[in-house]
């Protein structure tokens, strides 16, 4: 489709802030051509979605495996006509990983970074009618600058977050100060008699004589009653200025996460004459601490973190997530019984925080800066990471949610120029931007003491069990990193094992090789058993992080059941089939609901002719049926794990039933169907073989 003869029509549905710019145009060869084929796309929008799927890479990265270049979107903006007397601001949500806006080819902005929001001004520079353009020039290339640079998952490209256009008085609250909308609220002092809360507001004017205008915070509380409000008249310059109201709230209904996530509403109104900007944002007030040998407490009561890490892509979609695939993934992690979230390895949507912030799920979020700052040493490199510091505290250090600011992850673990005093001027930059939360480091080399003692808490990717040892290690790596570390608060910010759950082998005892192709699913489930009873019999940790909720793309890795996947997820990448040590972790972590699974359900045909029944349940009264015969001797093996004496199963179809009653005399059930067949090919391996 040519340009001339095709152009995309601006959108469409009304957002809190703006409007959603979602109908675009696209294409991967240079708009200038005329002859550049476009497409009409959804933004948000991937232009990865399918490539970065599928292997073929190189972890040098030189190969990526995948398309990485630019791609430019256009969309005919509407009618000036709507705008009168406003100024109009466009706003990304996020574009990987450079972006360049033009106004009918006139350059607006730029942008460095993937994962951050960043907005510009269109008013003036319309033509009055409908004949606008507005251009985004994006590339994935790989920039030296811009991190990451390294890293096990695909820098995908697209525009893949929503783009919003603004309308605003000419007096206003700034909605792209740095990527925000021009509200920064800290808390801090918080008790239950208490809390001290700011307010930053940009303010733009583009009154020659900046004006005068006031300032109205008020905040509500959950039922909507008035709890205080505050009026502060303030002194305009043109252009930006800066303005920051203080207040204490007395008594605070805390937030007490998962157990009480509750949210007070601030509204934040600016007036001045006849132009007003009112914005509301929900904060919940909590105070947290990290202690060395007693681990994290919210609001001053000890709370064990069971947390797992999250990565942003999903099958078939890449980057380009919708409000729909959040809250699946965030529906999945809270059905697990997880309580927080370690946001790897970068910045995620704003939106996703937002329902953590509702569900009381505590978060540490963190930038870019993956295994390495690379080589030759830049100064590009170090004022890009600093920015993309910088925003995502500014962008996001409104929700409660977020606890902790992560600064790096495995770092020095590719050679590389030294990135430790980049490293240490982060964690400066992370203080001053946001003096109340910790910073914390991702390490895979605790011996370095240097690296390890710049943030304020340490935390270790491990993988006993998978990379090396077995997963009994997990105990002792707890002990040995409290040991070397004992005045600083650590966690577990990774650890776990691949699973295909095409892949079977109900008797595997130890762990298989990480890179080969052969991952049964089972060696997942007997690894986080104990991995899982390591970390629960210990308190020196302020939290545990395991790698990973979601299978994800991983370009260079062939492992598993296919190319271009590291499946060390929980739930496969479709987020359609929980693993079955998903069920291991909600049998564990729910103590809410009754939990029930019938283990290795998918391991059939098996040629397996005695088989130990295994299954997880958080009920006492458990029973076990084949063939409608009580399996008698059923015992536990791991925590919440039970199993049956081996049995032998008849040829053909077998029926497996377990039957558990509850506190309440209610029963519960699962079962599934195996069928025994001698000559059945490889080890209880459906059609795959080892
Ligand atoms: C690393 C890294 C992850 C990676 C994981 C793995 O330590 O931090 O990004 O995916 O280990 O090997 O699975």
């Amino acid at each position: 489709m040519k340009w001339s003869l095709f152009i995309g029509s601006f959108l469409t549905a009304l957002a809190a802030q703006g409007m959603t710019l979602s109908n675009w145009i696209f294409t991967k060869t240079s708009p200038d051509d005329p002859q550049a084929e476009w497409k009409q796309v959804t933004v948000p929008h991937c232009w990865n979605a399918q490539d970065a799927q599928k292997g073929g890479g190189k972890e040098n990265n030189k190969d990526f495996g995948y398309y990485r270049g630019p791609g430019t979107y256009r969309i005919k903006l509407p009618d000036t006509a709507r705008f009168d007397g406003k100024r109009v601001f466009v706003r990304f949500g996020a574009v990987s990983n450079f972006a360049e806006v033009y106004l009918n080819g006139e350059k607006l902005a730029e942008h460095k970074g993937a994962f951050t929001s960043f907005g510009t001004e269109l008013t003036g520079k319309l033509k009055p009618g409908a004949g606008n353009v507005l251009e985004v020039r994006a590339d994935n290339s790989l920039r030296r600058e811009i991190l990451p640079i390294s890293g096990d998952f695909p820098v995908y490209g697209g525009m893949y977050r929503n783009v919003e256009l603004i309308e605003r008085d000419p007096v206003c609250i700034s909605p792209i100060a740095n990527g925000t909308d021009g509200v920064r609220i800290t808390q801090h002092n918080v008790s239950n008699e208490s809390a001290d809360l700011g307010v930053s507001v940009t303010v733009d004017s583009a009154l020659p004589d900046g004006g005068e205008g006031t300032l109205e915070i008020a905040l509500y509380d959950a039922q909507g009653k008035s709890i205080l409000k505050a009026s502060k008249p303030i002194r305009l310059t043109p252009g930006e200025s800066e303005h920051q109201v203080d207040m204490t709230v007395p008594s605070p209904h805390l937030w007490q996460g998962r157990e009480d996530p509750y949210l007070y509403k601030l509204d934040v109104r600016l007036s001045s004459g006849d132009n007003s900007t009112l914005l509301s944002y929900p904060i919940g007030f909590r105070s947290v601490s990290f202690d060395p040998d007693k681990g994290f407490s919210l609001n001053g009561k000890a709370l064990k973190i069971k947390g797992v890490c999250r990565h942003q892509d999903w099958e078939g979609k890449g980057w380009a997530l919708t409000e729909k695939e959040h809250r699946r993934d965030l529906d999945l992690i809270l059905e697990m019984g997880a309580n927080a979230i370690r946001l790897a390895h970068y910045p995620h949507d704003p939106k996703l925080i937002a329902m953590c912030d509702a569900e009381g799920v505590i978060l540490w979020e963190e930038i870019p800066f993956v295994d390495s700052v690379g080589k030759p040493k830049d100064p590009a490199v170090e004022e890009t990471t600093k920015q993309q510091l910088m925003e995502m505290i500014r962008q996001l250090g409104n929700h409660s949610s977020i606890v902790v600011w992560g600064l790096s992850n495995e770092l020095l673990h590719r050679s590389t120029d030294d990135p430790l005093p980049l490293l240490r001027e982060l964690n400066a930059l992370a203080h001053k931007e946001d003096p109340y939360r910790k910073t914390v480091v991702a390490v895979n080399r605790p011996g370095n003491k240097d690296l390890c003692s710049i943030a304020d808490l340490l935390a270790l990717n491990t993988y006993p069990g998978w990379y090396g040892g077995g997963p009994e290690g997990m105990g002792g790596a707890i002990d040995s990193l409290h040991k070397s570390y004992p005045n600083t608060p650590v966690a577990i910010s990774e650890y776990g094992s691949g699973a295909s759950i095409k892949h079977h082998d109900r008797n595997i005892s130890k762990a298989p090789k990480a890179g080969g192709k052969w991952h049964p699913e089972e060696w997942q489930s007997r690894s986080h058993e104990i991995l899982w009873d390591k970390i629960a019999s210990r308190e020196t940790t302020w939290g545990t992080f395991l790698w990973n909720m979601f299978d994800f793309a991983s370009v260079w890795r062939d492992e598993g059941d296919r190319p271009g996947i590291n499946d060390k997820g929980l739930v496969t990448f479709d987020r359609k089939v929980p693993k079955d040590a998903f069920y291991f972790y909600k049998a564990n972590w729910r103590d809410d609901i009754p939990v029930l699974h019938l283990q290795e359900k998918r391991a059939t045909p098996t040629s397996d002719e005695k088989v130990a029944i295994r299954f997880y349940s958080n009920m006492k009264n458990n029973k076990v049926f084949l063939n409608e015969k009580e399996v008698p001797g059923v015992s536990s093996y791991c925590r919440n794990g039970f199993a049956t004496p081996p049995v032998a199963l008849k040829r053909g179809r077998n029926v497996v039933k377990v039957i558990s009653k509850d506190d309440k005399g209610q029963l519960h059930r699962d079962e599934a169907e195996w069928i025994y067949q001698p000559d059945s090919k490889g080890n209880n391996d459906g059609d795959v073989k080892k």
